[in-house]
């Protein structure tokens, strides 16, 4: 049977490239009935500098999105990633047979660390506690966007080689990536880059949390080109293409019938249009999302519940491994 995992940062309102990306294929998963598993990574979060009260009240706004989103905490297994401690004690064990130039390697860290005059030990190591993550689950698959691949394929890299050195223990994890442009949604301001959470202009990204207004001004300063027309030209044109794009996940058109539809309408006009749409789509997550933070005793209640079930699958996973490495104990 498969299992899947994935997880997400509690780094404040998520993206459209967040929604598309991940939260909506989880919510299909769980749906068609597999065993899903979604980790609110606190402790990824603080690789870099986090205020402890802030980090606290993103990890209950992350908790209120997934469920507003869909993740049905009955069904599946909603945690904080730092409630459930095997996940560092795992890290440390795959830190010990992972090489030093594997990691440094990985362009996530080398973009994240290259403003950086002083690069924290936890930035270098992130993704082997990713890699713990997966693998403390025994997870078969990893439903992700196109940024986190080469971070999975170290998660299966360390299986291997685990599995190798101390017998067979570890299912080799499999990427989960649409073929379709929700792998990577674009940057609203720099169409050839991806939407991200860290860009610094605000106006590049469309948040799940964004009023109506906001969202309005963002796609109305959407950059796009000199062409009047909307026309479906991924090379050509990545920013009118990434808007139909977002067009065709919020209402199942296809491009063509999209553009097909706009064919009066100039890209000024059809930002417009689509405004309309994002904010019909985004209104009523938004409400709820609004609703569930103003519960955090609820929302708590929902992550004990999820750190429960968690710990439970992860301390069969961790005591096999431990007794792997360090040998069994004997009474
Ligand atoms: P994070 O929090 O940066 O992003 C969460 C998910 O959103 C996807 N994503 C995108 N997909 C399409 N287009 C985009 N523009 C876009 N931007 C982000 C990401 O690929 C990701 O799937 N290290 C992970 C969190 C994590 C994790 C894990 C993931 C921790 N442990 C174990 C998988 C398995 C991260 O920072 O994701």
């Amino acid at each position: 049977p498969k299992r899947i995992f994935s997880g997400i940062q509690p780094t404040g309102s998520v993206h459209l490239g967040n929604y598309f990306g991940a939260i909506q294929r989880w919510v299909e998963l769980q749906n068609a009935g597999e065993e899903v598993l979604c980790s609110i990574a606190d402790l990824h979060s603080i690789t870099l500098p986090q205020d402890p009260k802030k980090l606290r009240e993103n990890t209950l706004l992350m908790a209120a999105t997934l469920v507003a989103c869909g993740i049905d905490f009955e069904k599946s297994i909603l945690f904080q990633q730092s409630k459930v401690p095997m996940h560092t004690e795992l890290c440390w064990v795959l830190g010990t047979i992972t090489t030093m130039p594997r990691l440094a390697h990985l362009p996530q860290f080398k973009e994240k660390s290259e403003s950086l005059k002083n690069i924290p030990l936890g930035l270098y190591i992130y993704p082997v506690l990713q890699a713990a993550d997966i693998l403390l689950y025994k997870a078969t698959h990893v439903p992700i966007g196109q940024d986190q691949a080469q971070h999975i394929q170290l998660a299966q890299d360390l299986a291997h080689t685990f599995n190798r050195k101390f017998g067979q223990t570890f299912p080799i994890p499999h990427s989960l990536i649409s073929d379709g442009p929700s792998q990577r949604i674009k940057s609203l301001r720099e169409p050839m880059k991806k939407m991200s959470k860290s860009h610094t202009d605000p106006k590049s990204r469309l948040d799940i949390l964004d009023e109506p207004d906001v969202l309005l001004e963002k796609i109305k300063k959407a950059m796009t080109d000199f062409t009047s027309e909307v026309t479906y030209q991924p090379e050509k044109r990545p920013g009118v293409t990434n808007l139909i794009n977002i067009h065709s996940l919020f209402t199942g058109k296809t491009p063509d019938e999209i553009c097909k539809e706009a064919v009066e309408l100039n890209t000024g006009q059809y930002k417009l249009v689509l405004a309309d749409i994002v904010i019909e789509k985004l209104s009523p997550i938004r409400a709820d999302i609004l609703r569930l933070t103003k519960e955090p005793a609820y929302l708590d209640e929902i992550l004990k519940k999820g750190t429960e079930r968690a710990t439970e699958l992860a301390t069969n996973c961790s005591e096999e491994v431990m007794n792997k490495v360090l040998g069994t104990d004997t009474i």
